[in-house]
């Protein structure tokens, strides 16, 4: 793919990676993704803000090979898949200043092995000037490592923000504006996979940005958002919106009684109107999961007893969950034992971090009985009760 022009003098670069299918070993793509450069030439200097996936190095080389001069390279974050291409960028103009913040300096020497001394420290709020064009540092950690900063151009209203915004698609639509229901599904995926656990921290960018005018936003994944307020208001949605009247159960079933109790369950919150959505995590869709985390007021782990603990398949389930910190309200375990275990509150613990009101959990040593029913059917009254109040405090 070559260069494509933005606007005059500043131009998209990077690299479409239409086939992979993993981020991280962990984050299912079934988009693919991109990895955006941009280039910006100022009437006295030009800037490259981020680079490209080491893999695709090649591409942003060729798309670089006409720029013959390169005065400042803005490391906006640290991770391989923007930095990694930098030592060959550096090969090619050796004497290029780079700029970072403050805590991406030793990172860049970590991760790179470029020496700090050949690093410059832009401070918040600091800018750089490209002649008539003027580039300012603003200061967003954890989004999505500590050291990550955007980089606005004010005469144009352009905002860089590397992964945040971002959407793992690849697409040759280069603006959202091309197809904006695809675009907010693959950005509330990504935002519910990587960003969701900084949710606080986006709540306070977010406000930091609204003393910007903004007209473009420029993610380093995905389309570029030609209508800012598309993603600005999506992503104030997904971080201030109480959560909705929906039950996730991620389960799995060895033998049939989990599956039993969660099939009762579920004719139970449909008698009483709660939404449900089900995962069986054999099979469940990483990504899907965790997009309806960002809106689920409750979660049930149904797991069978291996050992003493959950199914290997609940634990991932709830350590992912605690993880990924969701807003979510209300949990509670349900499942089987074979003649003793621990299920309920090793799932409990592995959530670590998800602040939500515990219901009791229920279990049955092997088949369901009456009783297991009567208690999954006191469990979906809670539930029931909790979610009208929720509803009733909106
Ligand atoms: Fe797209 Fe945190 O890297």
């Amino acid at each position: 793919m070559k260069a494509r022009p933005i606007c005059p003098g500043i131009e998209w670069m990077g690299a479409i990676d239409w086939d992979r299918r993993l981020f991280d070993e962990l984050i299912p793509l079934p988009d693919g993704t991109s990895y955006n450069a941009y280039l910006v030439r100022g009437s006295e200097k030009t800037a490259l803000i981020d680079t490209a996936d080491p893999e695709m190095s090649q591409t942003l080389l060729d798309q670089l090979a006409s720029v013959e001069t390169l005065d400042i390279l803005v490391i906006q974050h640290v991770e391989q898949d923007h930095s990694g291409s930098v030592p060959l960028v550096l090969e090619k103009y050796p004497d290029v200043l780079i700029v970072s913040s403050a805590k991406a300096k030793p990172m860049i020497a970590d991760h790179l092995g470029i020496p700090e001394e050949r690093i410059t420290v832009v401070e918040d709020g600091e800018t750089l000037s490209l002649g008539d064009r003027t580039l300012e540092f603003i200061y967003a950690p954890w989004v999505h490592w500590p050291e990550t900063m955007l980089t606005y151009l004010r005469e144009e209203k352009i905002l860089f923000t590397c992964d945040l915004f971002g959407s793992h698609l690849a697409t040759n639509d280069l603006f959202s504006s091309a197809d904006q229901p695809r675009v907010c599904e693959a950005a509330k995926r990504y935002y519910a996979e990587i960003m969701m656990p900084f949710a606080g921290q986006i709540r306070s960018h977010l406000k930091k940005l609204s003393n910007y005018e903004i007209d473009v936003i420029c993610p380093s994944h995905g389309p570029i958002h030609d209508d800012s307020s598309f993603i600005l208001d999506a992503y104030a949605h997904w971080v201030n919106d109480p959560p909705k009247n929906l039950v996730l159960i991620p389960h799995t079933t060895m033998h049939g009684s989990t599956a039993m109790m969660v099939n009762h369950l579920i004719t139970a919150l449909t008698d009483r109107n709660v939404h449900v959505e089900m995962f069986d995590m054999t099979r469940a869709d990483l990504g899907s999961y965790a997009i309806r985390l960002v809106d689920a007021a409750t979660v049930v782990f149904a797991t069978p007893t291996v050992l003493v603990g959950p199914h290997p398949n609940i634990v991932f389930a709830s350590y992912l969950t605690g993880a990924l910190r969701p807003k979510l309200r209300h949990a509670a375990v349900i499942g089987s034992f074979g003649w003793a275990g621990k299920a309920a509150e090793k799932t409990k613990e592995l959530c670590g971090a998800v602040q939500a009101e515990w219901f009791n959990p229920v279990f049955t040593k092997g088949m369901p009985k009456a009783e297991t029913y009567e208690a999954l059917d006191a469990l979906a009254d809670a539930i029931a009760e909790r979610h009208r109040e929720l509803e009733a405090s909106e």
